[in-house]
């Protein structure tokens, strides 16, 4: 079973991840999780902390010689502006953050609940999903992740190659796949940080070539789109997931939801085993398992909550009505929270992929992997 913890505050010493149950034999590359790292910290609208820091993350356990031994696997990303020690509490607690509920929950300060609660500690939850798309690309399967939508503004989907969409996507001040989009969604957050406001939005993930039969019909907590929308909600400032279609499909009868089945023998090899289907409203997941169709996820993250124009708020020493505390903070972390989503997506792709076909090593794995391919040809 693949399990991640994660420790670590946001102006801490450094940030950890513990990656348990890693397949043993899977050569690591250091160079795309950095890069990860660094998409993270990019994207339109952010704060002045993403320009002090550059994250690079250092792998401390269960990696021998570039390779890893199947002992758990610890992911640090150091703080280059470690000050918490020095840091002061803050009193006028932000609504839409943890800070008044965090405060009273654990009888101490707020300051001790945000350092917690934000936003800093999914650097190393996209080091360890990207570490777990390493393990992925070993069969085949790709995550990628975007932007759809900033506020009010939408962008046009785009098909093309993994490759052509990345290039797009890469190129963009707000990994979009849209181009015209972007003018208008610049111009947007230059008014909302003129405004002392903030902006959130939509942001997809695809996962390429998923095998058929990850997750279970079986158990309720075994559902893969279950699982998907437990640990992309857990993301701070998501507030919806969708699956596929998703709330659109409340809104359409059945014979404009489901997606009909073909067969074409010429594609047998493939992981969708010749089964074709024109749509894919479904988002690759039928009764809790993949069905051979790529996974499509969406999320909504709401804006962020600290604004530069205060909201109202309490002093909570005297219980009088004041501003809500300013800290240095994003207009618009959108962006990267696409590279979330995505490195997220992957770490839960990669635990059911364990699940079905997880051994202790990754030759073990290729040899499951294969095996299920040539028995589910037979059916
Ligand atoms: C990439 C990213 C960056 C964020 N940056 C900030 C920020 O600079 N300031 C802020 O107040 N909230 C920020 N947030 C949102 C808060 O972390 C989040 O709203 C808060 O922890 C409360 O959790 P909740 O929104 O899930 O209820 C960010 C979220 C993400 C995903």
């Amino acid at each position: 079973m693949l399990r991640l913890l994660t420790a670590g505050e946001s102006h801490g010493k450094l940030l950890l991840a513990v990656l348990d149950g890693f397949p043993a034999g899977l050569t690591i590359d250091t160079a795309p999780i950095n890069r990860e790292l660094e998409r993270r910290q990019g994207g339109y609208g952010r704060g002045g902390r993403q320009k002090l820091e550059t994250d690079v993350v250092d792998i401390q356990t269960g990696v021998w010689q570039g390779t890893t031994l199947g002992s758990p696997v610890t992911l640090a990303v150091v703080n280059s502006d470690y000050k918490l020690e020095r840091l002061k509490d803050l009193e006028r607690p932000r609504p839409g953050h943890g800070d008044l509920t965090g405060a009273i929950k654990y009888l101490g300060s707020i300051r001790g609940v945000l350092e917690r609660a934000s936003a800093r500690e999914t650097a190393v939850r996209v080091a360890a999903g990207a570490l777990c798309k390493q393990l992925l690309a070993e069969f085949g399967i790709a995550v990628f992740g975007y932007v759809t939508q900033l506020e009010q503004i939408a962008t046009q989907p785009r098909e093309g190659t993994l490759d052509e969409l990345k290039t797009l996507r890469d190129a963009s001040p707000m990994y979009t796949l849209d181009p015209d989009a972007d003018k208008q969604i610049v111009a947007r957050v230059d008014q909302a940080t003129e405004q002392g406001d903030t902006l959130g939005g939509l942001v997809e993930v695809k996962v390429f070539h998923p095998p058929f039969g990850l997750g279970s019909h079986a158990q309720w907590d075994c559902k893969l789109d279950g699982l998907l929308a437990q640990s992309v909600m857990s993301i701070q400032a998501i507030k919806g997931v969708e699956i596929g279609l998703g709330f659109e499909a409340a809104r359409r009868p059945g014979s404009q939801v489901h997606d009909e089945i073909a067969f074409d023998p010429s594609q047998t090899a493939d992981p969708t085993l010749g089964y074709v289907r024109r749509t894919n409203n479904a988002g690759g997941l039928e009764a809790g398992m993949t069905n051979g169709q790529s996974i499509v996820v969406r999320a909504a993250m709401k804006p962020i909550s600290t604004l530069r124009k205060p909201l109202a708020s309490i002093n909570l020493a005297t219980k009088e009505p004041e501003s809500a505390a300013y800290e240095r903070s994003d207009v618009c972390a959108l962006a990267a929270c696409s590279v979330i989503v995505e490195n997220v997506v992957a770490f839960t792709m990669a635990q059911a992929f364990l699940e079905k076909f997880g051994g202790d090593s990754l030759t073990e794995m290729k040899a499951r992997y294969d095996l299920f391919q040539q028995l589910a040809q037979q059916r």
